[in-house]
């Protein structure tokens, strides 16, 4: 196990009828607040008039920026840290999935930097400094509610990328299960594989001696796992959401990266696939990542064989280890389908005419993934066995 620091600012906030709690949590950041959200699915549910009702109960001026796109877009956080710039916006608010989540922290990070908000994520500056903001998720996914992450798509350019800072962990989030009972089973899904694949960038690591780490990792995967499938069946169903929804945090709120080396090509990867062709990050991971896999599993077999045998209880009786590792990685895929993730690119109507470049922009700033390092051709014969 390698050093480490743990750090995580966010209170969370988990249960039901906790947006009750919402004016009580802003009231110390401040009375004039940006309300950021999305294409409308808080307005259907309600969420928006308690929210508004929450705000309207500590007295405070609510502005708002409204179409957060799915693969939030930059010109759309831009206009966010102009209200905010106008309106002098002390506090921003963000109600929805991870994209909302995540373009209200580029906002947050954007309104006191003079430059554009796109140098963070292009490794031009560093944040230094940020508005607080706070969140309620209503989609099980990212983690982006327990961390100091956002992704923001530059649709001029066709790049997605990443910046990231303890200054942009929200103050505080809340985690109502009851709010995520109307996202749709295609997100559903794509938030299952999304959390699940968190877990993996992190598991699949070079580190010895982390048995903790990766038995929190195996616990949250096979949790993932039962209660996805119940969820799906029955997207009412408090205790297979609020499970899901604490799994999503905690695969990516600092807990499995204890001296842990990380991964991530395949997030790179994908992130290259959405920023080209739009679409959902969950159903690209569920594409990429069992053939990331199958790529990648003879760098250290013993792991893949742990996956197997733990978390999809693969029997090893006769078998090597190579058919072990193998039957963990099907049975990976398989659960994918069986959840109608999508297999391959071709089903999105991706074919292989970009594959240059997306290999290319996914290694733009050196080769990337620690367990195997990729490098452009590696990632490409990804994409390939990915069509
Ligand atoms: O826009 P609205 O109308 O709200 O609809 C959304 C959107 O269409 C809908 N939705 C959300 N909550 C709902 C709901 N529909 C009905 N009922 C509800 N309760 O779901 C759709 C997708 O929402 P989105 O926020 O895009 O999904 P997700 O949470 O999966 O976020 C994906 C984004 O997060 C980034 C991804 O790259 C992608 O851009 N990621 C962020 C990370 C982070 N900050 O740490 C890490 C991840 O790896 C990921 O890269
Ligand atoms: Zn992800």
């Amino acid at each position: 196990m390698n050093s480490f620091q743990l750090y995580n600012p966010t209170r969370l906030v988990f249960g039901k009828g906790t947006v009750a709690q919402l004016g009580e949590l802003v009231k110390p950041y401040g009375k004039r607040i940006l309300l950021v959200y999305g294409g409308g699915s808080i307005k259907r549910t309600g969420l928006y008039d308690e929210v508004k009702a929450q705000l309207d109960g500590i007295g405070a001026a609510v502005f708002e920026l409204s179409g957060i796109e799915p693969n939030p877009r930059l010109s759309t956080v831009n206009k966010g840290i102009e209200i905010c710039r106008r309106e002098r916006v002390d506090f921003i608010l963000a109600v929805g999935g991870g994209s909302v989540l995540d373009a209200s922290k580029a906002i947050a990070a954007g309104v006191p930097y003079e430059g554009d908000v796109w140098d963070f994520c292009v490794r031009k500056a560093v944040i230094r400094e940020a508005l607080p903001l706070g969140t309620i998720l209503t989609l099980a996914a990212t983690g982006s509610e327990m961390n100091g992450n956002a992704v923001i798509s530059n649709w001029e350019l066709k790049q997605k990328r990443g910046m990231g800072s303890k200054l942009i962990y929200p103050k505080f989030s809340i985690l109502d299960p009851e709010l995520t009972f109307t996202v749709p089973k295609d997100q559903t899904t794509n938030g299952i594989v999304d959390m699940m694949s968190h877990v993996f960038e992190q598991y699949f690591s070079r580190t010895t001696d982390t048995p903790l780490q990766e038995r929190f990792a195996e616990s949250i995967l096979q949790t993932v796992i039962e209660n996805g499938e119940i969820a799906l069946a029955d997207g009412s169903n408090y205790e297979a959401r609020a499970n899901l929804m604490l799994c999503g945090t905690y695969a990516l709120n600092g807990t499995l990266p204890l001296g842990v080396v990380t991964d991530w090509a395949t997030h790179g990867i994908e992130h290259e696939v959405s920023a080209i062709y739009d679409i959902a990050h969950g159903a690209g991971l569920a594409i990429i990542f069992p053939n990331w896999m199958k790529y990648v599993y003879k760098e250290r077999v013993d792991r893949f064989v742990q996956y197997a045998v733990r978390v999809w209880n693969v029997d090893p009786a006769g078998k090597s280890d190579d058919e072990i590792a193998l039957a963990g990685i099907e049975a990976t895929r398989a659960y994918f389908t069986r959840i109608g993730a999508p297999a391959t690119l071709g089903q999105l109507g991706i074919g292989g005419e970009e594959l240059d470049r997306m290999a290319a922009e996914a290694v733009l700033f050196g080769p990337i993934g620690s367990f195997k390092k990729l490098e452009k051709d590696d990632v490409k014969a990804i994409l390939e066995m990915s069509l």
